[in-house]
């Protein structure tokens, strides 16, 4: 049972994003509730030594890039040694982080010394009252100060990734701008999708990546396309003009990548999804649990991934949100 996870449109999946907690300690509007957020019980999380067996699993099947997701995965105990755990896997050559970034000032030396290279900070604004209007909660100093440890250590780039969001995001463009050229972090914006618990998307909402693209241009120094190295990736990049400063955009609304798309994903509680907005999972859980069920596993991934369909219908007008909102999923 080894060879590539080809889904049925010639996808070939070689990335896998593994959520390890739903948990979180900010309440981010376009994602979680703001209160009474029932979350999983302890023993319904994959442990590490579940999410690593799943991962060996996967290496034959061609997985060889790791991200590890949240709810804010620096709130899982000990997350570096799962990192260590993965990075040690042979076979596994890419292992990659999405943050909130507020415990980052704390963790990002262990995290480096275990192995992560790729770190991903989410920071929807550079205004602290902004960031609060978000985010609901404090810790805007703590991300600013975790993302400056992250580059003492060596994190090099680090992605900074910001929702775009229509009457939120447009005072932050140039703010944004200018952090890229003088921190040296990619700023990349993001679509705002349909993925939120309260289910108050609507597609007016969001800001698109050509109206910023117009506004850095303006504002700040023409944005020059850069040539992508790997299609896979769900960015387009651009550089200013002089060369310093680099800004992404992930359309995932106006021009989504799914005919490009090699992820798939396992939750925190062991359930595969082959697509963010899918409406359908695969438990693996009880599968790890029972042990002796290598087959079967690799099986039900198989099955999971042909089953995928060709890209998600956010621009459908019978569009269907999925039952479990971001924080669940993972990003
Ligand atoms: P690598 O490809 O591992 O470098 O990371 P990434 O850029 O995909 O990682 P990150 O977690 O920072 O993702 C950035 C954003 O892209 C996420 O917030 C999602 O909103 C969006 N995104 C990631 N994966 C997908 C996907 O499969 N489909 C869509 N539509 N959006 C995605
Ligand atoms: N739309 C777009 N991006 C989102 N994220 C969370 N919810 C949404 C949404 N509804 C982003 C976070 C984080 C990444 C994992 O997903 O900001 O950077
Ligand atoms: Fe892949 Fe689904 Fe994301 Fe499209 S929306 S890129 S198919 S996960």
């Amino acid at each position: 049972a080894t060879g590539p996870l080809v889904d049925s449109f010639g996808r070939r999946h070689n990335n896998l994003r593994i959520s390890v907690t739903d948990r979180c300690n900010i309440r981010c509007f376009y994602c979680m509730p703001a209160e009474n957020v029932q979350f999983l019980k302890r023993d319904k999380l994959l442990t590490f030594e579940e999410i690593v067996e799943f991962v060996r699993l996967m290496v034959p099947l061609g997985i060889n890039k790791i991200r590890l997701t949240g709810g804010e995965p620096l709130v899982r105990n000990e997350l570096h040694e799962l990192v260590r755990m993965i990075a040690e896997i042979d076979g596994i050559k890419d292992i990659g982080l999405t943050t909130n970034g507020i415990f980052l000032a704390r963790d990002a030396q262990k995290l480096y010394d275990a192995g992560l290279r790729r770190l991903n900070v989410s920071l929807d604004a550079l205004d602290p009252v902004k960031f609060r209007e978000v985010t609901r909660r404090d810790g805007y100093e703590e991300v600013l100060k975790g993302i400056q440890k992250a580059q003492e250590v060596g994190f090099h780039p680090i992605k900074i990734n910001a929702v775009a969001i229509r009457g939120v995001t447009e005072s932050e463009i140039v703010p944004f701008g200018r952090f890229a050229r003088e921190s040296g972090c990619e700023v990349r914006f993001i679509e705002y999708m349909p993925l939120d618990a309260d289910a108050a998307w609507e597609r007016k909402k969001v800001l698109f990546a050509d109206e910023i693209v117009e506004t850095l241009s303006r504002e700040v120094q023409p944005l020059v396309p850069i040539r992508e190295i790997e299609a896979e990736q769900p960015s387009t990049d651009f550089v200013f003009e002089d060369g310093i400063g680099r800004i992404g955009f992930i359309p995932s609304v106006s021009k989504p990548f799914c005919d490009h798309c090699n992820r798939f994903r396992l939750t925190a509680d062991g359930k595969l999804r082959n697509c963010l907005f899918s409406l359908e999972e695969t438990d693996i859980r009880d599968l790890l649990r029972t042990g002796g069920m290598e087959e079967k596993i690799v099986a039900a991934v198989r099955e999971s991934i042909a089953g995928k369909w060709a890209g998600h219908h956010i621009n459908d007008p019978d569009f269907q949100q999925p039952e479990r909102p971001m924080y669940s999923i993972g990003g």
